[in-house]
């Protein structure tokens, strides 16, 4: 446990940003005509080019520096070895392994995990494959056309963006839906399109005692029972949990349940038995590319060396934009309609992971952490929010992801979306200057005058970093290269913050108190003491209610 403001390249690098961090990245790249080879990274066909940061090759080293000071290494196979890396709940931190594709054993507390979680894939295969095959037959005998994932938070949002992103790998004619809101109408919209005898709930819940989850969970078995009475739970419902007392409390069958393991955390789960949606929605050997994807990520992370490393380096330059920068937010833009939900993924990896004001010994942080995460598929986010990011007062840094081939080769459409990400991202380095404002209105022969007062509103002042990922092709195995690189990237970040990126207590106050709040709005309940605000607010709702 080391705070990073102690390590030299700390000081060294705030030094370097004092003098260089404001330098035009159109000079650096003016400069130095290889930059683009020197300052990108390739894994196979994915590439990372980081060249439009404002960075030179000393900055990096120091950068690298911080991160060998920081002990990432040690970090990382720590945490590969199966260490118990998430102190505060004494876990284990091993979604690795859920994608160790290696014959390598992995121990936990000196036993072999890999076994278990063999077995549980071999599980998930044999059922993905009989509900694909129409051989998983529901109540009534006849075959799933609907299958409804209910969960919230990690065991929905990985889910729902990987069905999402490999939509064109889909089995027609079975509709995948992911329920997650405790919003009834969530559920309702859902329900209306579902027809009991054809449509198959997974329940999604690492602990199986969340709140959602299981309101959800009893609204759809009341439908299913409604119509298809109480013996139809057994092969219209399944689970996915670490729980399995509650699982057969609930009335699912433990044949039917799905498990995984507290080494696993939620937001990083969809490797497991989390994942039995996407098996289902695109099949099993496209969900183990998927793994394997992953898999490939990892043997990159853990072998390659710190500067020559994708998630080491995409962590690296996040920590310089923030720490030294001064940015507080990433935006995260996938010219990729089929990675629309990407950003929503993200920010529970990010910011449930990295949002934390204390080091891993208890004492605060002086230091910022976890970035505000935002994004929206291009081109639409140009159209909205890049306005801001082109000419606001804050610095946001943005991740374009963009693949060179598109799933559908529609007229112009795929050059089209190429020519703007690649437009934005040099838009952003480059930005315009006012004799280039200038000599536009001359030419387009507008008045002086009128030139002198539009010119400040038309300048972009540039030098605004971006990091651009390009890949063949989003295929499963190019998905799971993607999601790994941001756990990596999260992890290293975490590392070099001394924060415990894989606990979320600052989810669980809300909770509590929303369960003394939901007795005060249904019931007589004497209020507790609230707030002002809070008791004023609980009033209004039962006034609006006419009670
Ligand atoms: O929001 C907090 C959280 O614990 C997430 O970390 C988790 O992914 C989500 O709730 C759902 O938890 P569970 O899978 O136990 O229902």
């Amino acid at each position: 446990m080391t705070h990073p403001t102690t390590l030299p390249a700390w000081a060294a690098l705030e030094a370097r940003a004092a003098t260089e961090g404001a330098r035009p990245m159109r000079a650096l790249f003016a400069e130095d005509p290889r930059r683009f080879a020197d300052f990108s990274l390739r894994l196979g066909d994915l590439l990372l080019d980081y060249s439009k940061n404002r960075i030179d090759r000393i900055t990096r080293e120091l950068l690298v520096a911080l991160a060998g000071q920081a002990g990432v290494e040690a970090a990382r196979d720590a945490m590969f070895g199966g260490a118990e890396w998430n102190l505060t709940e004494h876990r284990a931190v091993l979604h690795v392994a859920l994608r160790n594709r290696s014959d390598r054993p992995v121990r936990v507390g000196g036993q072999d995990v890999m076994p278990e979680v063999r077995a549980v894939l071999d599980k998930m295969r044999d059922f993905a494959t009989r509900v694909r095959d129409g051989s998983w037959r529901g109540a009534t005998g006849q075959p799933i056309r609907a299958v409804v994932n209910i969960g919230i938070g990690g065991s929905d949002l990985g889910p729902a963006m990987v069905v999402e992103a490999l939509a064109p790998y889909r089995q027609p004619g079975l509709d995948v839906h992911f329920l997650s809101n405790v919003d009834g109408s969530h559920a309702a919209e859902i329900l209306k399109r579902c027809d009991p005898a054809t449509t198959l709930f997974i329940v999604a819940s690492k602990t199986f005692t969340t709140q959602e989850t299981i309101a959800n969970a009893h609204t759809a078995r009341d439908w299913l029972v409604a119509a298809l009475g109480e013996a139809a739970v057994a092969h219209h419902f399944v689970a996915l949990s670490t729980n399995a007392p509650a699982v057969t409390a609930f009335g699912i069958d433990p044949a039917n349940m799905f498990a995984f393991w507290d080494w696993v955390g939620g937001r990083y789960s969809l490797w497991s038995a989390i994942g039995l949606s996407i098996a289902v929605a695109i099949g099993f050997e496209r969900f183990e590319q998927l793994l394997d994807g992953a898999f490939a990520m990892d043997e990159h992370f853990r072998t390659a060396p710190l500067g020559a490393n994708l998630p080491v380096l995409l962590a690296l330059i996040g920590i310089w934009n923030a720490n030294f920068l001064g940015a507080e937010a990433v935006a995260v833009l996938p010219y990729d309609q089929y990675l629309h939900r990407f950003p929503a993924f993200l920010q529970q990896l990010d910011m449930e992971s990295n949002g934390k004001s204390v080091a891993r010994d208890g004492s605060p942080v002086g230091w910022s952490t976890g970035p505000i995460l935002f994004g929206e598929p291009g081109t639409n986010g140009q159209h909205a929010f890049y306005q801001l990011i082109h000419q606001g007062t804050r610095l946001i840094p943005c991740d374009f992801l963009v693949a060179a081939e598109t799933h559908n080769p529609i007229g112009p459409h795929h050059p089209m979306l190429l020519a703007n990400v690649l437009a934005q991202a040099e838009a952003l380095m480059r930005g315009r200057d006012e004799a280039e404002v200038r000599a536009e209105l001359t030419e387009a022969g507008r008045p002086a005058a009128e030139i002198d007062a539009l010119v400040p509103h038309r300048v972009f002042p540039g030098n605004r970093p971006s990091n651009f990922l390009l890949y063949r092709k989003l295929d499963p195995h190019t998905l799971g290269r993607l999601i790994a690189l941001y756990e990596h990237k999260v992890f290293v970040q975490g590392v070099i913050w001394d924060i415990n990126s894989f606990d979320q207590w600052g989810v669980e106050l809300g909770k509590a108190l929303a369960k003394v709040i939901l007795p005060e709005l249904t019931g007589p309940a004497a209020p507790a003491a609230h707030d002002g605000s809070t008791a004023g607010l609980i009033a209004a709702v039962r006034a609006l209610r006419g009670e």
